[in-house]
């Protein structure tokens, strides 16, 4: 099974990964696979609305990340990067274990993209969390979204000796736009501040700061979209050869 979210990106186009630069801003990539109950069950208000119909249809109807940290040991050999859990209308768990894996490997189901700045008017999650700082000046369901990430679950970063995640003290998952793919969102050790990495591509996830628009903000370059096509397709195929929806 796949993320939700994941196939809105894919069918959107969003997905662009040709312009991988820096070590610093990697692009990485995680595989996801079904496992037993793991046993750490996201508090309600933890979840995010499903939107992918094909999930609704099979009653699919809220997802949550749940970190390592919240993982006993034994549920960590089963989920050693941690997890994403979906419930059904019948309040049923479905656990997907997510492990990292290069961007180019066949099984990298959820490909996220280099780092870009995240609310740029907070310099922690406590300022978001905390109603001291608004991502947005002026949506609020932008921002409670972002703090339902932010409170359910931030984690420390635990695979610390990898990049781009050395330059990370803490993440959480956030969806801040329901269309959207959604983003892993870090604060930096240096404490200059917040960045994201989004599986919906570069330009399209910005999130409104005040007063500026920016859509350079991963590179500064021309579109580095041009191979998004070819991408594309590789994803639609992964998608049409995975035969989830009969492990449900
Ligand atoms: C979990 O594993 C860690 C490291 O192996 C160990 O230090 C800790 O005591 C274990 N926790 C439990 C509850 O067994
Ligand atoms: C609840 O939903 C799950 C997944 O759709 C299904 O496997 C399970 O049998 C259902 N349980 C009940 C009691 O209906
Ligand atoms: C954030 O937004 C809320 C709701 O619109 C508002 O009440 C609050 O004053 C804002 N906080 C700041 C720091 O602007």
């Amino acid at each position: 099974m796949r993320l939700p979210t994941f196939t809105v990106a894919a069918s959107s186009g969003l997905i662009c990964l040709a312009y991988a630069k820096a070590s610093e801003d990697s692009p990485y990539a995680y595989h996801e696979t079904t496992v037993n109950n793991l046993g750490a069950p996201p508090a309600d208000e933890c979840f995010y609305d499903v939107t992918v119909p094909a999930l609704l249809d099979m009653d699919y109807v809220k997802y949550a990340w749940i970190p390592l940290s919240k993982l006993s040991n034994e549920s960590l050999a089963i989920a050693p990067h941690g997890a994403f859990v979906y419930k059904t209308t019948n309040d049923t768990l479905v656990y997907e274990a997510i492990s990292l894996v290069p961007v180019d490997s066949p099984e990298a189901d959820l490909v996220f993209g280099v780092s870009e700045p995240f609310c740029t008017a907070a310099k922690t999650f406590d300022e978001i969390t905390s109603g001291e700082v608004n991502c947005s000046s002026d949506d609020e369901v932008t921002n409670e979204r972002i703090r339902t990430g932010l409170n359910c679950w931030a984690s420390p970063m635990s695979y610390q000796t990898e990049e781009p995640f050395v330059n990370y003290k803490k993440f959480a998952w956030v969806s801040a736009d329901a269309s959207k793919c959604g983003e892993f969102v870090y604060e930096l050790k240096d404490g200059t501040g917040l960045v994201q990495h989004s599986c919906d591509g570069p330009d399209t996830n910005a999130l409104p700061t005040d007063g500026v628009t920016d859509s350079t903000t991963a590179t500064g370059a021309p579109s580095p979209c041009q191979t998004v096509k070819e991408h594309q397709l590789r994803v639609v195929q992964r998608l049409l050869a995975q035969p989830w929806h009969l492990l449900l």
